[in-house]
């Protein structure tokens, strides 16, 4: 059995004073919900903040990103032992920062064995682009994001690892995949990738996410699939009543 996850990508929104209310405005209504593991993952300068008001409340922080190198001059970069400091978890190689910022998988895996390093539960984005879904490339780059992404871990480590499969024409579109759909690449593609890495148990105990343009309208579609394990949220996690109604339809 394994637990159902939600995590909020807040992506580049929200100052520090915008996370206190945004926090303080869900932290209670999310707190009742049990049976799900949830996270928030505000931006970089809203975490020791946001770590202030959820101290024992049973909601996990996450950063969105973090460089692999554990200290030294990468001007602008955060360390792993940093995020550590406040978050149990990291996003990794979410398709932005594929996108927009040079990540490859090499990058994305380098980013995985800090995590394991310094204790962090990575949740690792994989997903085609338009081009490569409209070409049908859908199953061979997300079985490339995940070996290459995840290879090289510890079989204790390794079960902890939280996928992500984001499309990324459904990210911020408006236009989801389906419930059926996603359910298919999650189990015909990447358990099948992570079970050639570490074992058919390791690949059906890893927790795998589908994220982009999910709301509290279609979230119960996802959920009701069984290879889909929760739900990667970006824009309706910025609005309490949207990202409370996800999390409380994605309970076991
Ligand atoms: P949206 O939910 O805004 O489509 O974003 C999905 C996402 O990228 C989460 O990481």
């Amino acid at each position: 059995m394994r637990t159902p996850f939600v995590a909020g990508n807040w992506k580049m929104n929200k100052t520090i004073a915008e996370t206190r209310d945004l926090v303080s405005a869900m932290s209670s209504k999310l707190r009742e919900i049990s049976g799900v593991e949830k996270v928030l993952c505000p931006p970089f300068m809203s975490l020791a903040a946001a770590f202030a008001l959820l101290e024992g409340s049973g909601i996990g922080l996450g950063a969105q990103n973090m460089h692999w190198e554990e200290k030294g001059a990468f001007t602008g970069e955060v360390a792993p032992g940093m995020v550590k400091e406040l978050c149990g978890y990291v996003i990794l190689g979410h398709s932005e920062r594929r996108a927009y910022f040079g990540e490859t998988d090499e990058i994305v895996h380098r980013k995985l064995i800090a995590a394991q390093k310094f204790g962090l539960t990575p949740i690792v984005c994989v997903g085609e682009t338009l081009e490569q879904y409209e070409s049908n490339q859908t199953r061979e780059v997300v079985t490339r994001q995940t070996s290459l992404g995840l290879k090289g871990v510890s079989a204790e480590f390794a079960p902890r690892i939280v996928v992500a499969y984001e499309p990324v024409w459904a990210i911020g579109t408006g236009r989801a995949s389906t419930g059926e759909a996603a359910n298919v690449v999650i189990k015909d593609f990447i358990r099948p990738a992570i079970a050639e890495l570490y074992g058919e148990q390791a690949a059906q105990a890893i927790r795998v996410l589908y994220g982009g343009s999910v709301t509290g309208a279609n979230a119960a579609e996802f959920f009701s699939q069984p290879d889909v394990d929760g739900a990667l949220v970006g824009g309706a996690s910025l609005k309490v009543d949207d990202f409370v109604q996800i999390v409380s339809q994605s309970k076991s």
